[in-house]
């Protein structure tokens, strides 16, 4: 049974669908096969921020009415090990029942799973997920963000879906500066266990463009400290100066 773990945030634009595109790469880069499941219904993306918008021709709506997984997956052309299943074109397709099935069929054929959910307090397709799913609430260090992250947080909680913290869009002048709350202070106002921080980035702010994040830039060296983390390596924060 592979890993699957669920992005979420409250706030919106916190760069939830970047996260679960870079983990993705620094999952396929250990060797991971992982699949990508755009949730942003009517408003999907990870087709763009793969390069598949042309060519990825099936999506979730077609797998939850039947058509095969293994015909209606797209496999990334430039990075090995890497599929995604798009979002619906439209609201409204996702129905509990066939998403439950379909999460745990994906868990079975892929190694790694990644839904990169909407923003926001729908949490009613969550809880149909394996119950082994991890959520990654991604928040930026603006206290609007923390805020939100806390109240998802509370609310995962209720429902037993068990969560961690990803820190975006890190810029350590801000912290230093005391423009911005330094990362003890986002960790304690999400009430999360911090898994990692991802540095504000050029490239990551150029994925819907370039399609790739350099494989030995500061992003992806974020990325592979949190998909070690996920798998249980021991890898310690490095000084926020040099994330
Ligand atoms: N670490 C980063 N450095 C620079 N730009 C970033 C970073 N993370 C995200 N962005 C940019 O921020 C914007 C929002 O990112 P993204 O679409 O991933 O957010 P989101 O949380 O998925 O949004 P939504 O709530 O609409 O689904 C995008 O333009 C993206 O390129
Ligand atoms: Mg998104």
């Amino acid at each position: 049974m592979g890993q699957v773990y669920a992005v979420t945030s409250g706030k919106g634009g916190v760069g939830k669908s970047t996260v679960a595109v870079g983990l993705a790469f620094a999952f396929t880069k250990l060797n991971k096969k992982t699949l990508l499941v755009d949730m942003d219904e009517g408003l999907r993306c990870l087709d763009l921020m793969l390069g598949a918008d042309k060519s990825a021709v099936f999506d979730l709506s077609d797998i939850l009415l039947g058509k095969e997984m293994g015909d209606a997956v797209y496999e990334a052309e430039h990075i090995k090990g890497l599929y995604l299943v798009p979002a619906p074109a439209d609201t409204g397709m996702i129905d509990a029942f066939s998403f439950t099935d379909f999460a745990k069929r994906a868990a079975e054929e892929f190694d790694v799973v990644i839904f990169d959910f909407p923003a926001g307090m729908d949490f009613s397709l969550y809880t149909c997920l394996p119950k082994s799913a991890l959520f990654l609430t991604v928040a930026v260090p603006d206290p609007v963000s923390v805020r939100d992250a806390a109240a998802v947080s509370r609310r995962l909680n209720e429902i037993n879906c068990p969560s961690r913290l990803i820190i975006n869009n890190f810029v350590y002048r801000l912290i230093k500066r005391r423009i911005f709350r330094n990362v003890d202070d986002i960790i304690d106002g999400s009430g999360l266990q911090l898994l990692g921080v991802i540095p504000n980035s050029e490239e990551l702010a150029l994925l819907s463009v370039n399609h790739s994040v350099k494989p030995r830039g500061k992003a992806m060296a974020a990325f592979l400290r949190i998909a070690r983390r996920l798998m249980n390596e021991s890898i310690l924060l490095p000084n926020l100066k040099k994330i």
